[in-house]
């Protein structure tokens, strides 16, 4: 019998990694992609959105998901940006690439989104789906938090929210303390965990370690194909920056490794602990602070999450080249 499919909103700040977590989705019969939401992140809102649209157009979807633009900007900090990483354009400078005629490779698409602001969006599909929605996040929380304050009763409707954010047992991407989600808005992010919607969190512990290869994904991407190319344009300017800072050739894929925790949860082992985010700090603000002593810590260590703290790195990149190229 053939399972049913999880329906699902992808909350999203395209973003390179981003890009593949939407191609992947979009690629995998286990799911439904109901929506998918914009956030101020790695780029501007309006730059996030367009490129969500753009990675459509590439897919040449018959009946593509809505594009829903959410917040432009933390419910209460200043915007950031990770345009060292993932390119002005947000996905590695792709925008200003041209073909042999001159023409643009990637021209602004013609998709656009939908009048929808997202945090309603979420919560008219929550209502339409009563248990049965599953909000993958792939940026900064914003939208979700937005979306609880609209709808306080949401989490009595979302049956589960698998979110790319943290870092539990490891140090932050953007400071010492704070992986980049959650430090762009950590009281969005102290929101949605203290909210009771039953939450995996897939965080740099595992995201650090489970890398996309460049040598895997050239291997992966022979044959000539739009989306190949796609792959391999979008990812270039990532893959420097990884082998500049680190010598690492290839790059991180944080978002695609929480997408692929959606369609199958045993891609990560996971431990239920209580966490909470630092809202407050001046070196530790967006920190995700998880309580991983051994022993039980009473009603105000209650367990509020399963953090992810384990991967196999090689079973990832697999899967995931399996699923995003055209082979
Ligand atoms: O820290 C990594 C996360 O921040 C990823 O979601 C990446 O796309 C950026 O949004
Ligand atoms: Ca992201």
């Amino acid at each position: 019998m053939a399972t049913q499919r999880k329906h699902i909103i992808i909350d999203t700040d395209p973003g390179v990694d981003d890009a593949l977590a939407l191609i992947l989705a979009l690629r995998s019969d286990e799911l439904q992609v109901e929506a998918i939401t914009t956030v101020n992140g790695n780029v501007c809102l309006s730059q996030c959105t367009e490129n969500a649209l753009r990675i459509l157009e590439i897919l040449g979807l018959p009946e593509p998901p809505p594009v829903a633009q959410g917040a432009d900007r933390p419910l209460c900090r200043e915007p950031l940006s990770s345009a060292s990483i993932h390119g002005r354009d947000g996905l590695g400078e792709i925008s200003i690439l041209k073909d042999r005629s001159g023409k643009k490779k990637y021209p602004s698409p013609r998709l656009h989104p939908t009048a929808k602001y997202a945090p309603e969006l979420i919560c008219d599909l929550a209502a339409r789906h009563p248990r049965g929605l599953t909000i993958v996040t792939l940026g900064p929380l914003t939208n979700i938090a937005l979306a609880l304050t609209l709808e306080p009763a949401l989490p009595r409707y979302v049956k589960e929210i698998v979110t790319m954010g943290g870092a539990y047992s490891a140090p932050g991407n953007v400071t010492p303390a704070a992986e980049f989600n959650f430090f762009c808005d950590p009281e969005a992010a102290q929101q949605v965990i203290a909210s009771g919607i039953p939450i995996t969190l897939v965080g740099l512990d595992v995201t650090r370690i489970a890398r996309l290869s460049r040598h895997s994904l050239l291997n992966a991407t022979k044959k000539r194909t739009r989306l190949n190319q796609f792959l391999q344009n979008a990812t270039a300017h990532a893959m420097s920056f990884y082998c500049e800072r680190e010598g690492y050739h290839g790059c991180s894929v944080h978002d695609a490794l929480a997408m692929m925790v959606a369609i199958d949860s045993s891609f990560v082992g996971t431990k239920r602990v209580h966490v909470e985010v630092e809202t407050e700090g001046k070196l530790t603000a967006g920190m995700s602070v998880a309580d991983l002593r051994p022993y039980s810590r009473g009603k105000a260590g209650k367990p509020n999450a399963a953090v992810a703290l384990y991967v196999d790195p090689s079973r990832f990149e697999h899967f995931l080249l399996d699923r995003i190229t055209d082979r």
